[in-house]
């Protein structure tokens, strides 16, 4: 179809996706111009930065990969079109959150942004192209961009791959540089094994040939939501355990350790915690529960989106869990938030247990007093006034953000840890409970603390799933 070998690519959307994984192609394929195009200009100013510590994304190792490339095979820019039209290959990784209104309300993605890329694609592209869809997707999307492809453009030809991220954030780079497995579907006739071949050449420059999985469209689609379903269930399954070591006297970190040594369950994914949090695990269930609804497979839904409910669950009893501790009252009291970030290593919020931790105890009137090490206190106010626990002048009232976590549990009642950290765990604790008010309890969230030390020093501690 194209004939060639790609040597130039754009990718629409600077984002969490978008934005390391385009910097990791132009790393490992010099021959290749990677065009990185985003219709936000403030976030394409911050990848164009001189100050690399101002990159809109946080990743370990990303801003040494962008210094490294950057102006001479990767480019960031607000010109969609020029990108468009210069590219034969076209990645989208445009957000697509979960619907907030009309049909599929809370559970179908919204594509509308897919969709205004598609046409746009359509409106620019002037010779055959390339269109790899990266973004979190529902299955059957690449159908979707087809038609309006095909609507749209005359003599144009387009193939449409799906090329699903398994990137997890806070070790984006490593797991770019390193993954399990690259997944690549397409049509299985000529021109679409051609493409597929294409997008493999692209990868099999730092991916070993049998790492590479190509598959047709609808498999690769529908894989990378039963991926994120499978691990979410996961953690899930170990959540609700949690609940029952809390009441039995177990220890569910020795519980996940037992069964984690069977190599058939195998130890990832069994970490008990105040829930999981994060762009795509709570969007791909929905997006499961959805389809199932569609299909008419009601039992299959409500089967996946008990994972869900478990999850939510999870984040309610923790704050419960604190107010109940606190002598069934927070109302006035201060408790200290460390951590805000859906997991460490990234500025990433999104779904974070930390908004409706925090956004409960606040309607519970409490003062909260954040400290995280990468997240701005705009953001904060974002996602809490997103997630409905008030506007910006309601909020700013209850909530206030720190330069540390020493400040930050300054006089506090309480201190919740959220996001796991590392810095959390060497902290000098005799300085902070020195500073609390008594009792002093601290909530670890995400099972970190050193138990025997924090007790010792006087803390009620209070972990997940430890009786
Ligand atoms: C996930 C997938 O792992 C990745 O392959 C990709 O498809 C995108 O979605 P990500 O959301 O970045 O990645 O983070 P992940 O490491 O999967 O963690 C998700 C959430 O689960 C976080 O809030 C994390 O703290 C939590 N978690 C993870 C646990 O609570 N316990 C665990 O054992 C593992
Ligand atoms: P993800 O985690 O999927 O990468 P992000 O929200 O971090 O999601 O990034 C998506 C990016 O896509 C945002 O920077 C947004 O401005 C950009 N975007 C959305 N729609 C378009 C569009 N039609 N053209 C160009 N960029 C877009």
């Amino acid at each position: 179809m194209l004939g060639k070998k790609i040597t130039s690519i754009c990718c629409i959307g600077a984002g969490y996706v978008g934005g390391p994984t385009m910097a990791v192609i132009a790393q490992k394929c010099p021959h290749i111009r990677v065009n990185v195009v985003d219709v936000n200009p403030q976030r394409i100013a911050d990848w164009n930065s001189d100050n690399l510590d101002e990159l809109p994304i946080y990743e370990p190792g990303l801003a040494d990969i962008v210094k490294s490339t950057r102006g001479k095979n990767l480019f960031f820019s607000t010109d969609v079109s020029k990108g468009i039209a210069d590219a034969q290959m076209i990645f989208i990784s445009v957000n697509t959150p979960t619907k907030t209104y009309g049909v599929g309300k809370g559970m179908a993605a919204d594509l509308k942004y897919v969709e205004l890329c598609a046409r746009q694609i359509a409106d620019e592209a002037k010779e055959n192209k390339i269109v790899v869809e990266k973004s979190t997707l529902p299955v059957r999307t690449a159908q979707s961009i087809k038609t309006i492809l095909e609507a749209n453009s005359s003599d144009v030809k387009f193939q449409v791959l799906s090329n699903p991220e398994f990137l997890a954030e806070g070790t984006a780079v490593e797991d770019l540089l390193e993954p399990d497995r690259v997944l690549i579907g397409g049509d299985q006739d000529e021109d679409g094994l051609e493409a597929i071949e294409l997008l493999s050449e692209v990868y099999a420059n730092w991916v070993p040939r049998e790492r590479i999985v190509q598959t047709k469209l609808w498999s690769s689609e529908l894989s990378k939501l039963t991926a994120n379903a499978f691990l979410a269930q996961r953690i899930s399954s170990i959540n609700s355990i949690s609940a029952l070591c809390e009441k039995t006297g177990a220890d569910v970190d020795e519980i996940a350790r037992a069964i984690g040594a069977d190599s058939r369950i195998g130890s990832k994914f069994l970490k008990a915690s105040v829930g999981f949090g994060g762009s795509c695990f709570q969007k791909d269930i929905l997006n499961l529960v959805y389809l199932s609804h569609h299909f008419g497979l009601p039992e299959v839904a409500d089967y996946w989106e008990q994972v869900i409910k478990i999850n939510d669950y999870q984040k309610h009893r923790f704050s419960k869990q604190i107010i109940d501790a606190l002598f069934n009252t927070v109302s006035g009291k201060k408790i200290a938030i460390l951590g805000w970030a859906f997991k460490k290593d990234t500025n990433d919020t999104r779904e974070s247990a930390a908004i409706y931790i925090s956004g409960q105890l606040m309607q519970d009137q409490a003062e909260i007093h954040v400290y995280d090490p990468k997240v701005t206190k705009h953001q904060m106010i974002k996602d809490l006034v997103y997630a409905g626990y008030g506007n910006e002048e309601s909020i700013s009232e209850k909530l206030f953000v720190h330069e540390d976590a020493y400040s930050a549990s300054d006089k506090a009642h309480a201190i919740a840890v959220i996001t796991e950290w590392d810095e959390f765990k060497t902290l000098d604790w005799t300085t902070i409970y020195d500073r609390m008010l008594k009792p002093a309890f601290v909530f670890d969230g995400r099972n970190i603390l050193d138990r025997s030390n924090l007790t010792e020093i006087g803390f009620d501690l209070r972990s997940i799933g430890k009786g």
